[in-house]
C-alpha cells in the first residue's frame, strides 16, 4: 500500500521524504488555507519535494470551469493529479481529462455507488473519506471493503485512495483490505512508528550496552 501525506505543510512533507517513506501527497483547499501561503507557491514547492503523485484540487462546480482549472494545474508538473468532486459535472470533467491523459482523483466519496461512478468515469484514483463517515456513526472501513469488492468484480483500474484518516488503525485496516493508497495527516504517520515496547526495549538495550566491556562505539 502506498503512503501519502494529506497536508499542505511543506516542512511535514520534507520530513516524510527524509524518512524515505513518502509515495505521494494529497491536498485540499482547507489544508492549503491552513498554511496561510499563496496556493501556487505551496503547490510548486510540494511538486519540487515529491516525485510521486500530488493531488491538487479544483474548485469550480461546472465541467467547463473544472476542465480549465485542471489543465492549468496539470501544467505545473507531470506528477500532478487533479482532484475533482463527485458530482455529475465533476464526472463529465473526469471523462474528458482521462481521455486527455490527465490523472484524476475523485474526492468526497461516501458510498459504493459513487465509487462505481468514479471508476466508470475512468478516474485514476477514488478517495473515500473514512473518518468523516465514522464521525456520523457510519462505518468508513466497510465502505473500503465494498469498493474493493466492486472494483475486483469488474477489474476496474481506478486506485482506491483511503482518505480522511484519523488514526493508525484506519491505516492498518486499509492495508488489510488491500487499498492501493492511504493518505494521512503527519501526526498519524508519526504514530505508525510508535510502540511502548519498542521504547522500553531500546532503553533496556542501551542500559545493558553500558555493561559490555571494551565497547567499540
Ligand atoms: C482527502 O484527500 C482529503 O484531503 C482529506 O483526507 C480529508 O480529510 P478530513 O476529513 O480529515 O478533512
Amino acid at each position: 500500500m502506498e503512503i501519502f501525506l494529506d497536508t499542505g505543510n511543506t516542512d511535514e512533507i520534507r520530513q516524510a521524504v527524509d524518512w524515505g517513506l513518502l509515495d505521494g501527497v494529497t491536498t485540499n483547499p482547507t489544508l492549503v488555507a491552513k498554511t496561510g501561503r499563496p496556493f501556487l507557491e505551496v503547490a510548486k514547492e510540494i511538486l519540487k519535494l515529491v516525485d510521486g503523485p500530488v493531488s491538487l484540487e479544483t474548485v469550480s462546480l461546472d465541467a467547463e470551469g473544472i476542465l480549465k482549472e485542471a489543465r492549468m494545474l496539470a501544467e505545473l508538473g507531470d506528477n500532478v493529479v487533479v482532484k475533482v468532486p463527485m458530482t455529475p459535472e465533476g464526472m463529465k470533467a473526469v471523462c474528458s481529462l482521462s481521455s486527455e491523459g490527465i490523472a484524476t482523483n475523485v474526492t468526497l466519496v461516501f458510498s459504493p455507488a459513487q465509487a462505481l461512478i468514479a471508476a466508470k468515469a475512468s478516474a485514476s484514483y477514488v478517495s473515500p473519506f473514512v473518518g468523516r463517515l465514522d464521525d456520523i456513526s457510519s462505518d468508513g472501513m466497510e465502505l473500503i471493503s465494498k469498493i474493493k469488492q466492486i472494483y475486483k468484480n469488474y477489474m476496474f483500474e481506478t486506485k482506491i485512495l483511503v482518505a480522511s484518516v484519523r488514526h493508525p488503525m484506519h491505516v492498518v485496516q486499509a492495508a488489510l483490505i488491500g487499498a492501493d493508497v492511504c493518505t494521512m495527516p503527519f501526526d498519524v504517520l508519526k504514530k505508525l512508528f510508535q510502540h511502548p515496547l519498542t521504547d522500553k526495549g531500546i532503553d533496556l538495550f542501551l542500559k545493558d550496552w553500558q555493561k559490555v566491556p571494551d565497547r567499540p562505539f
